[in-house]
């Protein structure tokens, strides 16, 4: 069980509970937030599941996969070097505590 923070284009901020082997976009959808989109279910081919991860938080998660890289090239707001797929990080240690922030727009 994780504690994973999301903070919306706006400011305010949403603390979710990601169990184990759950992805953060499948918690994210369950505690209703609206700005992950997840259009392909969790497969990493949609991009519309983007979020960034806060300074300190990006060397805290397991490196992406070649896919996840290739499909962060086609987000709709701009990729950063803390972008990540939501539905490529799973509720364990190394997601509890995380910040991460969600673009504006996925689509
Ligand atoms: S849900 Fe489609 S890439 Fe993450």
């Amino acid at each position: 069980m994780a504690q994973v923070t999301f903070v919306h284009p706006g400011g305010s901020r949403s603390d979710v509970t990601v169990p184990d082997g759950v992805s953060l976009m499948e918690a994210a959808i369950d505690a209703g937030i609206d700005e992950i989109l997840a259009e392909c279910g969790g497969n990493a081919t949609c991009a519309t599941c983007h979020i960034y991860l806060t300074e300190g938080c990006a060397n805290r998660v397991p490196p992406m996969t070649p896919l996840e890289d290739d499909m962060l090239e086609g987000t709709v707001a701009p990729r950063r070097p803390t972008s990540r797929l939501s539905c490529q990080l799973v509720g364990g240690p190394a997601v509890d505590g995380l910040v991460v922030e969600l673009p504006e727009d996925q689509w």
